[in-house]
């Protein structure tokens, strides 16, 4: 039987008792069930489990070998079984491991050739970048950027992902190619929706003004392609099959983050990774936060069967953090087998989902707060404001403040439409302040968390054979689509007639 199977056992001990009643009966919960690390404050006292729980799942954590497990991966063992690969994203933010001093040494060598690329590319007359690329090549930069940018950066950066040519056309019209540099980043430098959209960029820049000047850059791991592409070596930033996409915003893939907020900074968010790796390593499983908070969502999944989870950011800097957690989580969790083959046996990953509180508060909260199942939820919090309006601030902490309580506590009434249920459980995380190194923390919690998950599910955090099948089929039905081949599939024929029929 699984191990974690016995989480049902105290989900249905506790299932009488309301969220509200477990804290009523042991009030120090509110403290004790909180943890710190630097600027980072985390408190779990409104998820639905008790200390007897939690000692259940502190057990299950030190049975996996939680803490084997992350050591494991900070000294690039190949936990990426599947692809016989390390996953050393850690290593591109600060050293932790001897084992790992070839990444190590690779990651500063490109971090240097990225900070030349950034000092040249400030001091030119471009003032737009572009940057091309999909999924883990471009959801992180693109977090930050929207995050930290300042409003008046030196050089605005711009992303182009989707293959809907409409992406493209968006944002160059405003654009002028003289004075817009580009980025294309691929790992595999083999993506269609990259490809294509690199192509696009590529021309553009051609027909404004002579692209041959050297505006046009790559991040991969596959020099060669990028080459192929017309991009000299010069102008190539390294990656590394030791990288995953969704965790690769700490390489090269950032040099649009470096670009927008300057090299600084960007060192700082790879400083808080860094302390986020140096904790999760160092602590004990009880103050360990991606421990917590690991251990928090496999309870909700499999002790309270939760099929959807909620990130819910109370800070309109934040708002793409669901967009970029989906993938993290979902691409990295989203199994149904172990890592030997064998069938997990129980629900792994729930659907990721969410976005910027308070305008969601106007939109989904409804169900949050009055649908037939509980959504756990990750709430986000910036104690300080940086844009002067304290009006505004504060109204915004009372908001997130009264939704973590009442989706909690709930409230009776006679009329039943007008009761809330409460025992809605939700984590509530807070920042200090909202800094490039406090980001970098938030960020490599969640990447702790999700591989700390793995390791409980026994399945791997790193490979995504799931996404391989849509993109086969696709490049199949592309000469289908132009009328050049017949698509096996009945229901796919009929809708191709009717598409070629319209267009
Ligand atoms: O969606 C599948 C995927 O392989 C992601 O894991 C990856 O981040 C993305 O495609 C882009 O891949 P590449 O960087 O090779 O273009």
């Amino acid at each position: 039987m699984n191990r974690l199977a016995g989480l049902d056992a105290h989900a249905q001990r506790l299932a009488g008792t309301s969220l509200a009643a477990l804290i009523e009966a042991d009030p120090a919960r509110a403290r004790d069930f909180a943890l710190r690390v630097g600027p980072l404050y985390a408190n779990f006292a409104r998820q639905r489990y008790d200390r007897i729980a939690l000692d259940a799942l502190f057990a299950l954590a030190a049975e996996a070998d939680l803490a084997g497990a992350m050591q494991r991966q900070l000294d690039g063992e190949i936990v990426n079984s599947t692809e016989g690969r390390a996953a050393l994203h850690t290593a591109l933010r600060g050293g932790l491991s001897l084992a790992a001093a070839g990444p190590h040494a690779q990651a500063r060598r490109a971090r240097e050739r990225m900070q030349a690329l950034v000092a040249s590319l400030q001091a030119s007359a471009v003032t737009d970048v572009v940057s091309v690329g999909i999924g883990g090549s471009d959801l992180g930069p693109r977090l930050v950027v929207d995050a930290l940018a300042p409003a008046n950066a030196r050089l605005r950066v711009h992303f182009i992902s989707n293959v809907d040519g409409n992406a493209a056309r968006r944002v160059l019209a405003p654009l002028d190619p003289a004075r817009t540099a580009a980025i294309v980043i691929s790992k595999t430098f083999g993506t269609q929706e990259t490809l294509l959209n690199g192509r696009i960029v590529r021309d553009w820049l051609g027909e404004g003004a002579a692209y041959h000047g050297g505006r046009l850059y790559a991040v991969s791991a596959n020099v060669e392609r990028a080459g192929d592409f017309g991009i000299p070596p010069e102008r190539i930033l390294p990656m590394w099959d030791w990288v995953g996409g969704r965790y690769s915003l700490w390489s090269a893939v950032g040099f649009p983050i470096a670009l927008a907020i300057g090299m600084e900074a960007f060192e700082a968010l790879l400083d808080g990774a860094a302390a986020m790796d140096a904790h999760a390593n160092e602590a004990p499983l009880r103050e360990n936060l991606p421990v917590l908070h690991a251990l928090t969502a496999v309870w909700n999944r499999n002790g309270l069967h939760a099929a959807t989870q909620a990130v819910l950011p109370y800070d309109d800097r934040l708002r793409l953090l669901p967009n970029y957690l989906q993938q993290l989580v979902m691409e990295s969790l989203g199994k149904s087998v172990r890592m030997d083959g064998s069938d997990v046996g129980l629900h792994t990953v729930p659907v990721w989902w969410g976005g910027a509180g308070t305008d969601t508060q106007h939109s989904f909260f409804q169900a949050l707060h009055q649908g037939t199942q509980a959504v756990p939820a990750d709430f986000i919090g910036v104690v300080r404001a940086e844009h002067g309006h304290a009006d505004n601030h504060m109204a915004l902490l009372a908001n997130l403040l009264a939704q973590v309580e009442a989706l909690a506590n709930g409230q009776d009434a006679d009329d039943p439409h007008r009761r809330y249920p409460g025992d809605r459980p939700s984590t509530l995380l807070l920042l200090d302040a909202l800094t490039p190194r406090s980001l970098g923390m938030l960020v490599a919690l969640y990447e702790h968390s999700v591989y700390l998950q793995s390791v409980l599910w026994g399945i791997n955090a790193f490979d995504q054979f799931g996404v391989e099948l849509g993109k086969q089929v696709a490049s199949r039905l592309l000469p289908a689509l132009q009328g050049e081949a017949e698509a096996d599939d009945a229901v796919t024929r009929e809708l191709l007639r009717e598409l070629n029929q319209r267009r």
